[in-house]
C-alpha cells in the first residue's frame, strides 16, 4: 500500500514524488511516456537549448559590431538537435536518480483510476492494480488542435507540427508559418527566423504574447519585425492546403507559402484516459477544479500542474506540487499566484510579474508608471549595441508598492526573479531604494526605474 499515488511524471508529478520520497512517504509515480513530461522532453528545456544555439549563431554572424569577425558561420541543425537530446537525457537521468534515492516506485504505463473505497484509491496500469491512500493527478496538458481544414492531415504527413515535433526538426524550413502568436509561437518564430527561415505569424487577436503588458508586447513585435518576421494580426486561419496557409482578415482572404506550419494556439489539460468519473472528480471546461491546497472535491485526491488549467507553467506546477505535499504532511501551506513570473525566451527576452497596465485599468487601481529604456544600464549598453530593451514599472500610489514589473531585453528572464520577490513580499518602494544592486548589471535597471517613480 502506497501513501501516495501520482499520475504523471512532469514537473508537478516528479517534484511531488521527490518531495514525498524525501519525507519518507511510500510513493508510486505512474508515467506513460518519459519522466520529465512535456517541460523536460518537448517543451521548456529543449526549446531553451535550441534558442541558445540561435543566440550563439546570431552573435557569431553579427560580431563585427563588437570587433569580432567570423567567417563562414553556419548553423548545423542536426547537431543542435543532437545536443538538445543530450541535455534532455542528462536531466531526465538526474531526476530519475533522485526519485530512486527517495525510493519512489516508478511505474511505466498509462494509469486508469478504478475506484476509491474505504479510504483506498485504486489505479490500474495494464494488469497491475496500484493501491494508495492518496492520489495526485498531474497529467499535464497537450497541444490544442483546432478544427481548421487541413490541420489534421498536415499533422499526419508532418507538414503541420506542434511543440513536440518542431523541437526535433532536422532542417530549417524555407517558409515557416506559425499559427498563434503566444509563448510557443513567438519562441519558435524567433528561433527559425534567426536560423534562416522566413517566418510569418498569424494571430487571431490584435496583439501578440497573450496577457502580457501591451506596451511591452508591442515593443517585442517591433523588434521581431526588424528581424524580418511578418505578422498578420486580427487574422483567422481558414485552411491549410497545397503548401499554403490561408487566412482572412479585414483585407479579405490571403495565402502565405509554408513548407512547415507550427500550430501553437494554446494547450488543454489531459484528463481523457484516466477515467475521473470513477471517483467523481469535478472537471469544469476540461480543467480539474481544486482549492488552493490542490485538493479536489474528492477527499484525498489532489491535482497540480497544467491539468488544473490555472497557469500552464512549469514553475507554477512545481509550487503547486509542493503545496500538495506539504498539505499531505500536515504542514500549513497555500498557493499564491499574485507574483507568478512569466518569461518568453525570445531575443530580446521578455519577462513580467504582477499587474499589467491593462489589468490596473480593469481593477481601477490608483497607479503610476515609469518606462525606461534598458540603455540606462551600463552593462546593457556594453553588451547590446543598438538594443531597444525596456523596463516598465507600475507602482501602487496608495500603498507605495510595486504592482507589476515588465522587462524586454537580455537577462530579463533572470532579473524578473528580483521583481517577483518585491511583488510577493509587498516591499515598500522606500525599502527597495535601500537595496544594494551589484554594478554593473542589467538588473540595476530595476533600481533606476524605482528612483524614477
Ligand atoms: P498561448 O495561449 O500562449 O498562445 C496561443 C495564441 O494563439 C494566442 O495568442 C491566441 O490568441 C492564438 N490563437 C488561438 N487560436 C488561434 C487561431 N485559430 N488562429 C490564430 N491564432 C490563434 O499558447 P501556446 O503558445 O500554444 O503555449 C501553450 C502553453 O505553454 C501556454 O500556456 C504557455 O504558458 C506554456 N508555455 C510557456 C513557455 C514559457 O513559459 N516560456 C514556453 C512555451 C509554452
Amino acid at each position: 500500500m502506497h501513501e501516495l499515488i501520482i499520475l504523471g511524471g512532469g514537473p508537478a508529478g516528479y517534484l511531488a514524488a521527490e518531495r514525498a520520497g524525501a519525507a519518507g512517504l511510500a510513493t508510486a509515480l505512474i508515467e506513460k511516456n518519459k519522466i520529465g513530461g512535456v517541460c523536460l522532453n518537448e517543451g521548456c528545456i529543449p526549446s531553451k537549448t535550441l534558442l541558445n544555439s540561435a543566440k550563439i549563431y546570431e552573435h557569431a554572424k553579427h560580431g563585427q559590431v563588437y570587433g569580432v569577425h567570423a567567417e563562414k558561420v553556419t548553423l548545423d541543425q542536426p547537431a543542435v538537435i543532437q545536443r538538445k537530446n543530450k541535455v534532455v537525457k542528462k536531466l531526465v537521468a538526474g531526476i530519475t536518480a533522485t526519485l530512486k534515492a527517495g525510493k519512489v516506485n516508478i511505474i511505466n504505463g498509462t494509469g486508469t483510476i478504478l475506484e476509491r473505497a474505504d479510504g483506498v484509491v485504486r489505479v490500474a496500469v495494464g494488469d497491475q492494480v496500484v493501491e494508495g491512500r492518496r492520489l495526485l493527478i498531474a497529467t499535464g496538458s497537450e497541444a490544442l488542435v483546432p478544427p481548421i481544414p487541413g490541420v489534421k492531415e498536415g499533422l499526419l504527413d508532418g507538414t503541420v507540427l506542434t511543440n513536440r515535433e518542431i523541437l526535433d526538426l532536422q532542417e530549417i524550413p524555407q517558409n515557416l508559418v506559425v499559427i498563434g502568436g503566444g509563448v510557443i509561437g513567438l519562441e519558435m518564430a524567433g528561433y527559425f527566423q534567426t536560423c534562416g527561415s522566413q517566418v510569418t505569424v498569424i494571430e487571431m487577436l490584435d496583439h501578440i504574447a497573450g496577457n502580457a503588458d501591451r506596451e511591452i508586447s508591442t515593443a517585442l513585435q517591433q523588434a521581431f519585425t526588424i528581424q524580418g518576421i511578418r505578422f498578420h494580426l486580427n487574422s483567422q486561419v481558414t485552411r491549410v492546403a497545397d503548401g499554403k496557409v490561408y487566412f482572412k482578415n479585414s483585407n479579405g482572404e490571403q495565402a502565405v507559402a509554408a513548407d512547415r506550419v507550427l500550430l501553437s494556439v494554446g494547450r488543454r489539460p489531459v484528463t481523457r484516459d484516466i477515467v475521473l468519473e470513477n471517483i467523481g472528480v469535478d472537471v469544469v471546461r476540461g480543467r480539474i477544479v481544486t482549492d488552493r491546497q490542490g485538493l479536489t472535491n474528492v477527499p484525498d485526491v489532489y491535482a497540480a500542474g497544467d491539468v488544473n488549467g490555472a497557469w500552464m507553467l512549469a514553475h507554477a506546477a512545481y509550487r503547486e506540487a509542493e503545496v500538495v505535499i506539504n498539505t499531505i504532511l500536515g504542514k500549513k501551506d497555500i498557493m499564491r499566484y499574485q507574483a507568478m513570473p512569466s518569461v518568453i525566451y525570445t531575443n530580446p527576452e521578455m519577462a513580467f510579474v504582477g499587474e499589467t497596465e491593462e489589468t490596473c485599468h480593469e481593477k481601477q487601481l490608483n497607479y503610476r508608471k515609469v518606462v525606461l529604456p534598458m540603455t540606462f544600464s551600463g552593462r546593457y549598453m556594453a553588451e547590446n549595441d543598438g538594443g531597444n530593451g525596456l523596463i516598465k514599472l507600475l507602482v501602487d500610489n496608495d500603498r507605495e508598492r510595486i504592482l507589476g514589473c515588465h522587462l524586454l531585453g537580455g537577462y530579463a528572464s533572470e532579473i524578473i526573479l528580483a521583481a517577483g520577490f518585491m511583488v510577493e513580499t509587498e516591499m515598500k518602494i522606500s525599502d527597495i531604494k535601500e537595496f544594494i544592486f551589484p554594478h554593473p548589471t542589467v538588473g540595476e535597471i530595476i533600481r533606476e526605474a524605482i528612483f524614477h517613480t
